[in-house]
């Protein structure tokens, strides 16, 4: 019997290897696969009239032999279909039933991410989020923010130049160097109630090293309203660093200048690393700076026809790269623009 099974195996294999279309290997099925009268089914059926002993041995022999068969059908079928493909153009070779190929799935970058949860944080306290032009004009980038021609407050922003001279021959075109221009532009459109954030790139002819860039992105926001207080400012703030760092962060306002606020602050998070005691990240200061701040200066609001009596405004500027950073804990800015996508595969 089992030497039956031997050449059926035989038979099998050599009968499979020499089918050349889909007919021949029809017929192959149904000689040695077929339910009816299959060789298989054949030897099964065959098993009721064997001695007791020997039907447990070639039972299990006729199943392994089954099963190879259809293993060997299964492989042949596939190089057949494979084979019939192969002959076709190349427009119709299409087989709807092998597996798709999955298309490569796109992320933001991290600081577009960041961008947008800044953003999202202050839209969802009723900010309006608008975006301005990046090549800017001095009156709206330093003139209409207190920092007039001379100002030593101009040091602070190492300016592109635009190629291009006024009327009287100056230069009068740059590329951005905060996003705090938005806030002339908002409010030359628009009457007070203003909440408002820009974002976007900013420039600076700087060195670039491990926390400089000259190319960087900042989050402002203005509210201009009856009655805003310093108060306002700092319960805003609070409430954003809360959602971007977590529920117990602490803050903390220092006195700092910036032209166009009075008085002016900086605000920052005890270090989420070390808790405040004191690391590498915060620079052993349990602090991280994370936005300049203020209270809106009346000449600001005087200049775009505000009344400086009724009304008063809170303002901020937020460094992205800087909140991705201490978010991420990212120790070099430069990782951002490397393009490099073991590091952009891990936002
Ligand atoms: N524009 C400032 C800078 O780039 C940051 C800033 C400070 C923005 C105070 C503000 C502010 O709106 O009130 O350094």
């Amino acid at each position: 019997m089992q030497t039956n099974l031997e050449k059926i195996r035989a038979e099998a294999e050599s009968e499979l290897a020499a089918a050349k279309d889909a007919a021949d290997i029809e017929r192959w099925r149904n000689k040695f696969l077929g339910r009816k009268d299959g060789a298989v089914v054949q030897i099964l059926r065959g098993l009721a009239q064997m001695p007791i002993d020997e039907r447990k041995a070639v039972g299990e022999a006729a199943n392994s032999l089954k099963v190879a068969l259809e293993a060997a059908l299964a492989t042949k079928e596939d190089a057949a279909k494979r084979e019939a493909l192969a002959g076709q153009p190349e427009s119709s070779k299409v087989d709807v039933t092998l597996p798709g190929v999955q298309p490569a799935i796109g992320r933001y970058h991290p600081i577009t991410q960041t961008m947008r949860e800044i953003v999202g944080a202050f839209s969802s306290m009723g900010f309006q989020a608008v975006e301005g032009p990046e090549v800017e004009i001095d009156y709206y980038n330093f003139e209409a923010l207190n920092i007039p021609k001379g100002h030593p407050a101009r040091d602070m922003f190492d300016t592109f130049w635009v190629d291009y001279k006024n009327d009287k021959g100056e230069r009068a075109m740059l590329l951005r160097t905060h996003t705090s221009p938005m806030q002339i532009r908002v409010m030359e459109k628009q009457k007070p109630p203003v909440r408002v954030v820009v974002s976007g790139k900013v420039f600076r002819y700087e060195a670039t090293d491990a926390t400089h860039e000259s190319i960087f992105h900042q989050v402002e926001g203005l509210a201009v309203d009856d009655n805003l207080s310093l108060a306002d400012l700092k319960g805003t703030l609070y409430e954003f660093a809360r959602r971007l760092f977590g529920a117990d962060r602490k803050v903390r306002f220092r006195c700092d200048y910036f032209p166009f606020v009075e008085p002016g602050v900086d605000m920052a998070i005890d270090c989420f690393n070390c808790g405040g005691q004191g690391c590498r990240i915060c620079k052993e200061t349990g602090w991280l700076e994370i936005m300049g701040a203020g209270m809106v200066h009346p000449s600001v609001l005087e200049r775009v026809g505000y009344d400086s009596k009724q009304y008063t405004g809170l303002a901020f500027g937020i460094g992205v790269e800087r909140v991705a950073m201490l978010k991420y804990g990212i120790d070099d800015i430069r990782h951002f623009y490397a393009n490099d996508m073991r590091f952009l595969r891990q936002f």
